[in-house]
């Protein structure tokens, strides 16, 4: 970094440089020493104010301020946890609890879609974990959403009296530190009409002289490789509430069947559905996810082939194609070095 780019970063010191600049190649001046003292003092300061940063992210030191700027989080409004099970209450458990600690959340909501309701020792479990891990004993609420039927569009059902605006769609073996989601729901509220998730995936068109105009769907070594993405799943997703409005009333019957019929690709019926309404792509944000259940349906084979049948499916109801490309990726600032 040469001395220019320190008193850019200060803001401040340029026209002392600029005075000390007609000079600098000359004999060495006590102005020009000093000026280089100063650079160097700068630059020292620089460092330090750096070092002190990431010390206070990594929660070392000035737990003031960020206890500070929980509370100012905490007096805004938060969102709803959405949250997809089925038959795995020890997941079911772990991953409540730990959602449970995060300060924005306001209520969780579990669609229960198996034949028994749920169990009342499983309903205590979970309200007391919930109790214990809230912060300063702010009230979470929890609510079991049970259907009849047992239907991956129970996922996205209207919720009447929901109080947020906005859920945190999420599947019952993932789970993101507090702090991605907190961040996450940041990008969200300066992008409230757009889905913003954590697993990005992206359609690629294919030439091929007999299918016509076809799709392929590709995962994350796509995404990687070509940095561009078109789809977030809601295995990790804010979007607006009115989305599962739209979804449970406005999207075409035909669709709903097919996701009922062929057990996959709601995910990939939500994001047409906002794409859609938005005409604008989603937003990805960065997040390190850790699986904790074993198995999805995502490592059946001949997983990418189904889910391309499901968007070129999609397409033809829609009558277009509506999914955007983007290649935005939301970064926590804080966790970056520099600039
Ligand atoms: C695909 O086919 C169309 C016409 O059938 C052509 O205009 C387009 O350039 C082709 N795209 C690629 C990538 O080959
Ligand atoms: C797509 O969006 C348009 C315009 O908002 C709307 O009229 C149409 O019903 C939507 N299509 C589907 C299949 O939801």
């Amino acid at each position: 970094m040469g001395g220019g780019d320190v008193c850019k970063a200060m803001g401040g010191c340029s026209l002392a440089y600029r005075r000390g600049e007609k000079r600098l190649w000359n004999l060495p001046s006590a102005r020009n020493t000093k000026f280089l003292l100063w650079c160097c003092i700068a630059l020292a300061l620089i460092t330090l104010a750096c070092r002190s940063s990431l010390s206070s992210f990594a929660g070392i030191t000035n737990r003031s301020a960020v206890d500070a700027a929980d509370r100012l989080a905490r007096s805004r409004k938060g969102y709803t946890l959405l949250m997809n099970t089925w038959k795995r209450y020890d997941l079911l458990k772990k991953s409540v609890s730990h959602y449970a600690s995060c300060s924005r959340l306001d209520s969780i909501h579990i669609v229960w879609s198996e034949p028994n309701p749920p169990s009342d020792s499983l309903k205590e479990y979970l309200e007391h974990v919930i109790k214990m891990k809230s912060r300063d004993g702010k009230e979470v609420e929890l609510r079991f959403d049970v259907n009849k039927e047992d239907s991956l569009n129970n996922r996205f059902k209207e919720i009447k009296d929901l109080k947020t605006d906005v859920v945190f769609s999420i599947d019952d073996d993932v789970i993101f530190p507090c702090s991605m989601v907190d961040f996450a729901f940041n990008v969200w509220e300066s992008a409230p009409d757009s889905m913003v998730g954590f697993v990005p995936r992206v359609h690629w068109p294919e030439n091929s002289s007999n299918k016509g105009e076809y799709y392929t769907y590709s995962g994350w070594w796509s995404v990687w490789w070509t940095g561009t993405y078109s789809m977030v799943l809601s295995k990790a997703a804010f979007f607006h509430k009115k989305y599962l409005n739209l979804y449970t009333n406005e999207m075409p019957a035909s669709i709903k069947e097919f996701i009922t019929k062929n057990r996959n690709c709601e995910d990939i019926a939500m994001s047409f559905l906002v794409a859609n309404a938005t005409n604008a792509p989603p937003i990805w944000v960065k997040g390190k996810i850790n699986e904790i259940g074993s198995t999805g349906i995502s490592s059946i084979g001949g997983h990418t082939e189904k889910r391309a049948r499901c968007v070129n499916r999609f397409v033809a109801e829609y009558g277009r194609m509506p999914l955007v490309y983007s290649s935005v990726k939301a970064v926590d600032s804080r966790t970056l070095w520099f600039w």
